[in-house]
């Protein structure tokens, strides 16, 4: 049931949501009584175990691979042609891997670094272009790019992931000062460590030291991010277009 209506009548695309923080992130805003569009790539049953979690009615699911700029403008085609609208645009779909500078294949390299700015900084910026043209119509929008904690202070072995979310927090802050004349508020969200698939087998190996490093005490849930989510695309955060959210038990305080 929801227990408050702040996004009642809105449409809310959320790439990557058919399991971890894309799931929390629908769950909350479907809470608040979005109506969700559910992207996923290759997690087909979670995509519908996602669907068949939300409160509330109209929600769907849209599968596709954000890396290709001609299905990111279907993407965005396809949820205006279903919902009628798209008010909210989550881009979450993202991938997490080590790549040292001590990599000895230089075509590998550069093979990986383009890979990792294709899917976590091309993705959402192609299906941002779109989303604009639709919501510059409506006369409203809101975007909100799940960055990284790694994308703040920047992290060793990893140096192209950080880079790309990095890349995410800039554009944000780019983005919403353009677009703010428009009604659009743009805003990214920095999560620490989260208790998803993408973590797991880092927080396997170093669970504990990487727990003894959050002053809270434990890693952050989906539904953290999701609730943090949620306060940013309601209208309570319209004044705070371009910030960027820390969700991340105090463990990097800027
Ligand atoms: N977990 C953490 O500790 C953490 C911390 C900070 C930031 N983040 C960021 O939060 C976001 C979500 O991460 P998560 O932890 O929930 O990871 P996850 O469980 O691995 O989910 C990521 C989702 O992204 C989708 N995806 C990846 N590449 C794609 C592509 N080329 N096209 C379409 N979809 C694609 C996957 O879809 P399919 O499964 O359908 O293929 C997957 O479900 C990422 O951007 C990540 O960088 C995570």
């Amino acid at each position: 049931m929801a227990s408050c209506d702040l996004l009642r009548g809105k449409v809310a695309l959320i790439t990557g949501a058919a399991r971890g923080i894309g799931r929390g992130i629908a769950q909350s805003l479907a809470e608040w009584g979005a109506r969700i569009v559910i992207h996923y790539r290759s997690s087909e049953e979670e995509a519908h175990h996602t669907l068949r979690s939300l409160p509330g009615e109209g929600h769907f699911v849209l599968k596709g691979d954000v890396t290709d700029p001609d299905y990111c403008k279907q993407l965005v085609e396809h949820t205006v042609q279903r919902a009628g609208k798209l008010d909210i645009l989550v881009n979450n779909a993202g991938i997490y891997e080590a790549l040292p500078f001590s990599e000895p294949d230089y075509a590998r390299w550069q093979q990986e670094w383009r890979r990792m700015f294709d899917t976590n900084f091309f993705s959402a910026v192609n299906i941002a272009y779109h989303a604009v043209r639709v919501m510059r119509q409506q006369g409203s929008g809101k975007i909100i790019f799940i960055a990284s904690r790694a994308g703040l202070r920047g992290e060793q072995q990893h140096s192209h992931y950080a880079a790309s979310k990095a890349a995410l927090v800039v554009l944000a802050r780019s983005m919403a000062v353009e677009l703010a004349k428009e009604n659009i508020q743009v805003y990214a969200v920095a999560p620490g460590w989260v208790g998803t698939e993408l973590a797991q087998e880092t927080l396997k190996r170093r669970g504990a030291e990487i727990v003894a490093q959050i002053p809270v005490g434990r890693v952050a849930d989906p539904l953290d991010v999701g609730r943090a989510v949620r306060f940013l695309a309601s209208p309570d955060a319209d004044y705070l277009t371009g910030i960027t959210l820390d969700v991340n038990g105090a463990s990097y305080i800027r």
